[in-house]
């Protein structure tokens, strides 16, 4: 079940606009460029888990792919549901209600970041993996370790007594306790996706940055507004998503991972 903190901060409705400027923008830009190279060619069957509104059901459905959203918050259901060329169902990553090798692609664009013990990420990997057709792809989207340390100082939160005490807890745990700063969540540290994806059985391919240190570029909305600058910098971070130095600055990591029969 989710916890009753984080169904609050979701049904708040923040999911609708979240990724249409700034910041948000720019991680939905990257992750669409990551996701498009990732993916079979259309028609694919898509099992997107934790896809919320259906922010990448849309685009995946227009684009010729079946996609079946799966969310623990009904009004996400609902919401993603009557798009179209999208299914939609109440569910959790842990137990998905799929079948075995049914689907060619698993999007985990949520769930590892909500999920606090490593047992229950592991299994929403694992369920990624029990869903997946041979050939097919599991994408798994986590927060940042230092994102919050890092978002302390850049947005002001550091004033903040409160803040500051849930950053220490996510640099000393990864568990960031919520209240009034996003809800409850877990930041991974760069190394940890990959080994969650290897413990539930899963071959990794390649852990990416999503938006590297420039979520952090005071200039992002100029930059994001001149079709010129934003080509360029789509161009170049895809350039040095894989890049080591670069992992613990993003905000968000995707991991791309396949079945071990495949490699
Ligand atoms: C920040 S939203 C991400 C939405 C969208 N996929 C994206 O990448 O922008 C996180 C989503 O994960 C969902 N979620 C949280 N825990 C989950 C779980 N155990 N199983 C499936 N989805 C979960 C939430 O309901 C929410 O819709």
């Amino acid at each position: 079940m989710l916890r009753p903190d984080v169904l609050d901060y979701y049904n708040r409705g923040g999911e609708r606009t979240r990724l249409a400027a700034g910041t948000g923008l720019l991680e939905y830009l990257r992750t669409w460029d990551i996701l498009e190279r990732a993916l079979p060619a259309a028609p694919a069957d898509i099992l997107d888990v934790g896809g919320a509104t259906g922010v990448y059901a849309a685009p995946l459905a227009a684009a010729g792919h079946r996609v079946h959203v799966v969310d623990p918050v009904p009004d996400h259901v609902a919401a993603a549901g009557a798009l179209p060329g999208v299914t939609a169902a109440v569910g959790d990553a842990r137990a998905l209600d799929v079948a075995d090798a049914s689907v060619d692609a698993v999007l985990l664009f949520g769930p590892l970041y909500h999920l606090t013990d490593r047992a229950d990420r592991v299994l929403a990997w694992a369920e990624a993996r029990r869903v997946l057709r041979p050939g097919g792809v599991v994408l798994g989207a986590t927060i940042g370790r230092f994102a919050s340390l890092f978002d302390g100082f850049v947005k002001g939160y550091a004033a903040d007594p409160l803040f500051v005490g849930l950053v220490r807890d996510v640099l000393a745990t990864g568990v960031h306790g919520g209240g009034p700063y996003f809800t409850t969540a877990y930041f991974h540290h760069p190394d940890e996706p990959a080994a969650e994806a290897r413990d539930a059985g899963l071959a990794v391919r390649r852990v990416v940055c999503v938006e590297s240190a420039l979520w952090m570029a005071g200039r992002l909305p100029e930059v994001l507004a001149s079709p010129d600058q934003r080509a360029l910098m789509l161009e170049l971070l895809r350039g040095i998503e894989e890049e080591p130095a670069m992992l613990g600055t993003s905000s968000h990591l995707i991991t791309v991972a396949g079945l071990l029969s495949d490699s």
